[in-house]
């Protein structure tokens, strides 16, 4: 297991960060707050770049996108993986070179293409992954002949939720059989450098079946395509590298994925290259929430808090689990079921559902572990509630890395 060294342990707990920090932390900068703490961003991207060492590692941006976590995992040596135009954008503004950004488009509007087309021309490193014949032809329209990447759907996915699973799921990619054909004609046409493929989110310690699985076809697949039209640069076989979300849940084996994915591949000539997101960035982050207001509901103790599905999507989208602390009530107080729920006019605005918690009171403040991931970045501004603000922790400095939003932020586009 990949623990020890400047990557340190295998997974950092919500009990395992400082409690004063985080009450002083919220006391400054009020609640919602997201916290990222780059030190353990750091930490991740080096115990990725260990696991697979000679691999390409891509963060794939769309779990965080902030500048401050961009720019760390630039440094710390990971390629970047963008889903839009706008992280392409991102990452160019934190330094990336565009050698280093792969752009994954996925039923892609004209403005991104634009866009994209004309960045590759500045940045004739940069890669573009089609899922679609159609964006290859739309690519040719713009001009664009350089490096190109094709997107298969191996028919396999894996996932937490049926929702994070894109591998077999008709949206994402060329139908695995039909890419060698597609790969011989492109590949005389564009610099084709790669073959590409996600299962979707939460490859999980207990079973690599379904990623052995992606990872073999992707292998076949990589030797029929360089067999037709020589060495590619790479087979990227993806992310979804899981999180232990529930604090008994054993943390990845991130050596025990890599040789199962090293194996399940076989003999290529291109670089292996892996696209983790989740992994980078979940356990870097925690949501601070202050409870509004407690009832003694019918059939639970209703904990109303200030962050909901607005601020943290994960669980009302996918059921997804949260670990919840109250960092105001004593060490020693009594759990009790809590039902922590947020301030939306939803019913799924609900964190969690009697959970044991100490017994929460009107202000109390509450830390939502393994937030960094999915968190801000899903957030939105339903119920006109202003996005929470994010600070960002490092060796020397704390720094508010992004402001909370206003009402006038969110009135002021319109006309
Ligand atoms: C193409 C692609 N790569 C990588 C990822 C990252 O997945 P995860 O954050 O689970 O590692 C995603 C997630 O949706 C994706 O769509």
């Amino acid at each position: 297991m990949s623990e020890g060294g400047d990557g340190g342990p295998a997974v950092r707990r919500l009990d395992e960060w400082d409690e004063e920090t985080l009450v002083a932390l919220a006391e400054e900068y009020e609640t919602p707050l997201y916290v990222v703490d780059l030190r353990r961003v750091e930490a991740n991207c080096t115990r990725l770049l260990d696991a697979f060492p000679g691999a390409d590692v891509r963060y794939a941006a769309k779990a965080h996108t902030g500048q401050s976590v961009l720019r760390t995992v630039r440094e710390a040596g990971l390629d970047v993986e963008c889903a839009s135009a706008g992280e392409v954008e991102r990452a160019f503004e934190a330094g990336f070179t565009g050698d280093r950004i792969q752009y994954t488009a996925v039923n892609p509007p004209a403005r991104d293409l634009d866009l994209v087309v004309e960045r590759w021309r500045e940045h004739p490193g940069l890669t573009i992954t089609v899922g679609a014949a159609d964006t290859v032809d739309r690519l040719r329209d713009r001009g664009f002949d350089g490096r190109l990447c094709i997107r298969a759907n191996p028919g396999v996915g894996a996932g937490h939720h049926e929702k994070v699973q894109t591998g077999a799921n008709a949206k994402f990619g060329i139908p695995i059989e039909r890419v060698s054909d597609l790969a011989e004609p492109w590949a005389a046409e564009f610099d084709l450098v790669g073959v590409h493929a996600h299962a979707g989110s939460g490859i999980s310690g207990e079973d690599l079946s379904e990623h052995r699985e992606l990872v073999r076809r992707m292998g076949d697949l990589t030797r029929d395509v360089e067999s037709r039209v020589g060495s590619l640069e790479f087979v990227d076989v993806g992310g979804g590298f899981g999180v232990p979300y529930r604090d008994d849940e054993p943390p990845l084996d991130l050596d025990a994925v890599a040789d199962a994915t090293r194996e399940a591949l076989g003999e290529v000539d291109a670089t292996l290259a892996v696209e983790p997101g989740r992994y980078v960035v979940a356990d870097a982050g925690v949501l601070l929430t202050r409870v509004n207001t407690v009832k003694e509901a019918r059939d639970a103790t209703v904990a109303g808090v200030d962050a909901g599905m607005t601020t943290l999507l994960r669980p009302a989208m996918y059921d997804a689990y949260h670990e919840i602390r109250n960092l105001s009530a004593s060490a020693d107080a009594e759990p009790m079921p809590v039902t922590v729920a947020g301030p939306i006019c939803e019913s799924a605005d609900v964190l969690c559902e009697h959970r044991p918690l100490s017994r929460p009171r009107r202000g109390h403040l509450l830390a939502v572990g393994n937030a960094g991931a999915y968190g801000y970045e899903m957030s939105s501004t339903y119920n006109s509630r202003p996005r929470p603000a994010e600070v960002a922790l490092s060796e020397t400095t704390v720094r508010l890395a992004r402001r909370r939003e206003t009402l006038t932020d969110l009135t002021e586009l319109e006309q």
